[in-house]
């Protein structure tokens, strides 16, 4: 018969390969909308958010800023076509003589009540989405069959799901019924006066240079004719900036952060940069 477990103590995190922050300096996170208070309140009934957007826009660095504000700790998963609920939940592993059983990532969130980050949620196997089910709703407990047990959730345990419509083109979507379980927050690239900050703040870049990394950006993104499944993030903004700074000339810098990333084509390599080279 399936027990009841709750376990309201807060132990140390002694954690494997996943990774864990949360602690220590809080990162730097500029707001693009009204996410923090979005958080906040989730956070505080302790519903699910799931964060939707493009590749490079800040979802990871705004769940890292929301585990430091909230302090909590923050277990991240990545997960890909093979992350399947074994990994999240726990497995037997063999230890000299004996078998002993490991919790895994979500596990160790449910029970010593931390964030648990499930990065590109829709690429995980279709029994991650069922083992979460009963987490994001009003049973919020983890049923754990190898155990049979299920485990309340600590009152402080919180769910964060990432995914990338986009870049998903159809075939990975979530089921409704799964994203239906969350609050949802859409991440789009910021105004050019909030990007420009970010990119001086996050690479101490010089605000004029900035601004034309940023000007580089906005003009690509609105090049739809060139098809590209992703386009310029403000991730390759700062990588470009990073670069400039360390002393590798602007042009090269814009070249192998910004355009080379983006596409393998030769004719639009080439085009891109050109158009680049007249903006810095
Ligand atoms: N609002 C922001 N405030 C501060 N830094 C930001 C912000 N948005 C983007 N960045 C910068 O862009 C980088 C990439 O952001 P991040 O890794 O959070 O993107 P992501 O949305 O998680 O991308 P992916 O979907 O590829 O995982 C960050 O390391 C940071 O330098
Ligand atoms: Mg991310």
């Amino acid at each position: 018969m399936a027990t009841t477990e709750t376990i309201n103590t807060k132990p140390i995190m002694k954690i494997s390969s996943e990774e864990v922050s949360g602690k220590g300096n809080i990162p730097f996170y500029k707001p693009i909308h009204r996410e923090i208070e979005v958080f906040q309140h989730a956070f505080k009934n302790r519903l699910p958010i799931l964060l939707k957007g493009p590749t490079g826009t800040g979802k990871t660095r705004f769940v890292d800023y929301m585990a430091h504000q909230l302090e909590q700790s923050l277990i991240t998963v990545s997960c890909h076509e093979e992350t399947s609920s074994t990994d999240l939940i726990g497995r037997y592993i063999i230890k000299g003589a004996e078998t002993i059983w490991v919790d895994g990532p979500l596990t160790k969130a449910v029970k010593e009540g931390a964030i648990l980050y499930l990065d590109e949620i829709a690429e995980a196997r279709p029994d991650v989405i069922v083992s979460i089910h009963s987490l994001t709703d009003h049973r919020k407990e983890l049923y754990i069959d190898k155990l049979g047990i299920t485990v309340k959730a600590h009152p402080d345990f919180m769910l964060v799901a990432s995914f990338n419509p986009g870049y998903q083109k159809g075939f990975k979507e979530l089921k409704p019924s799964t994203r239906q379980r969350f609050v949802a927050l859409s991440f789009q690239y910021p105004t050019a006066k909030d990007e420009t900050e970010i990119v001086e703040t996050e690479t101490g870049l010089d605000r004029d240079t900035s601004k034309k990394l940023v000007n580089i950006a906005h003009k690509i993104r609105n090049l739809t004719e060139l098809g590209l499944t992703e386009t310029v993030s403000t991730r390759l903004l700062v990588d470009a900036a990073m670069l400039i700074n360390s002393g590798l000339p602007k042009r090269l810098s814009v070249k192998v952060a910004i355009v080379e990333p983006l596409t393998d084509d030769l004719e639009i390599t080439q085009a891109l940069t050109d158009l680049c080279d007249l903006m810095i």
